[in-house]
C-alpha cells in the first residue's frame, strides 16, 4: 500500500511539474438571476477553458486544457497549441503549462530576431552588425564596440583646435583631443628619431668594419705567407720527411708516408739537379 501511495505521489508531482494537471473548475461565478440553482462562471481557474457559461455545478463549467495546449488571455473557450521551439538553433527555455505558452530561446551564438523569439539569427560580434544575410563587418568610417548592435559613425573632431588623437577602426571610435603645438610634439619625436639614426649608423659602421678587418687580416696573412720562398720551404720539409722515413724504416711500416716521402725527395732532387747546371 505504502509503495503504491508513494508511486502515486511521485507521478502526481511529475505531472504537476509538467504543468498540465491543474485544478479544474470555475474560479469566480455569479448566481443566475432566473434560476437560483444555476451559477454562471465569470472566470475559470488557470489552465481551464469554459465548457458552459451557466450550470448547477460550478466545477463542471470549466475543464483543464489537454496536454501540449494552454489557455491564456483571449477566447476563454479555446485552448491553444503550445509553441514547439522547433526553429533552427532554437530551444525551450520554459516548458509549456496549461496556462502559459512555451518560452523559446536561441542556442549560444544566436539571438531572437523578435520579442516572441520565433526565429533565431546569428549573433554579430563587435566590429560587425546584423545584415539581411546574417552579419557584416562595419562599413568604413563606422564602428561597433558592442555585441549585436549596429555600427555607428566615427566621431568627427569638429571642435576648433580639436584633432584626431587616436584613429578609429571597426571596433573603436575616433578619439578627439586638443590640437597640440607642433614644437613640443615634434621635439620628442626628433629625439627618438636621432637616437634611432645614431644606432643605425653604429650598426652600419660595425657592418662595414668587421668584414673589412677580416679581409685586411686575411690579406696580411697571405702576404706574410708569400714572403717566404715556396721552394725552400718545400725542400726543407721534404728533407725532414725523408730523414724521418729513413730513420723509421727498420722498425715501422707506413707505406703511404714512405711513398709520399720518396716522391717529395725525388722532386727535391730534380730541383737541385735543375739548379746545379746553372751554378756550373
Ligand atoms: C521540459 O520538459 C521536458 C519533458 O517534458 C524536459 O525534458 C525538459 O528538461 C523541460 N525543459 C525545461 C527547460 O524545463
Ligand atoms: C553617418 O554618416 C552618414 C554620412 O557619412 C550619414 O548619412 C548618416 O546619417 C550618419 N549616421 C548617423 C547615425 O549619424
Amino acid at each position: 500500500m505504502k509503495l503504491i501511495l508513494g508511486l502515486i505521489l511521485v507521478v502526481s508531482v511529475l505531472v504537476l511539474a509538467a504543468g498540465h494537471i491543474v485544478e479544474s473548475g470555475c474560479q469566480d461565478f455569479n448566481f443566475d438571476l432566473k434560476d437560483s440553482n444555476r451559477k454562471c462562471c465569470k472566470k475559470c481557474k488557470p489552465g481551464n477553458r469554459l465548457v458552459a457559461s451557466c450550470g448547477e455545478d460550478p466545477n463542471a463549467l470549466c475543464t483543464p486544457c489537454d496536454k501540449d495546449k494552454f489557455i491564456a488571455d483571449g477566447n476563454p473557450m479555446v485552448c491553444m497549441i503550445c509553441d514547439k521551439c522547433s526553429g533552427k538553433n532554437s530551444q525551450v527555455k520554459v516548458n509549456c503549462t496549461a496556462s502559459s505558452n512555451t518560452v523559446c530561446e536561441c542556442k549560444a551564438g544566436y539571438r531572437c530576431s523578435s520579442d516572441k523569439c520565433s526565429r533565431c539569427i546569428e549573433e554579430c560580434g563587435k566590429g560587425h552588425q546584423p545584415s539581411a544575410t546574417g552579419c557584416e563587418p562595419c562599413p568604413p568610417g563606422t564602428y561597433n564596440d558592442k555585441i549585436h548592435q549596429y555600427c555607428g559613425n566615427w566621431t568627427k573632431c569638429m571642435q576648433p583646435d580639436n584633432q584626431i588623437i587616436v584613429p578609429g577602426n571597426a571596433y573603436t571610435d575616433v578619439i578627439c583631443g586638443p590640437k597640440q603645438d607642433t614644437k613640443p610634439t615634434v621635439l620628442p619625436a626628433n629625439d627618438t628619431e636621432s637616437e634611432v639614426t645614431v644606432i643605425l649608423i653604429i650598426f652600419g659602421l660595425i657592418g662595414i668594419a668587421v668584414p673589412l678587418a677580416t679581409i685586411l687580416f686575411l690579406e696580411w696573412r697571405r702576404g706574410k705567407a708569400t714572403q717566404k720562398p715556396h721552394v725552400e720551404k718545400e725542400t726543407h720539409a721534404a728533407g725532414e720527411q725523408t730523414q724521418v722515413s729513413l730513420l723509421d724504416e727498420p722498425s715501422f711500416c707506413f707505406p703511404q708516408q714512405e711513398h709520399g716521402g720518396s716522391n717529395q725527395s725525388s722532386t727535391a732532387s730534380l730541383v737541385s739537379q735543375d739548379i746545379r747546371p746553372l751554378e756550373a
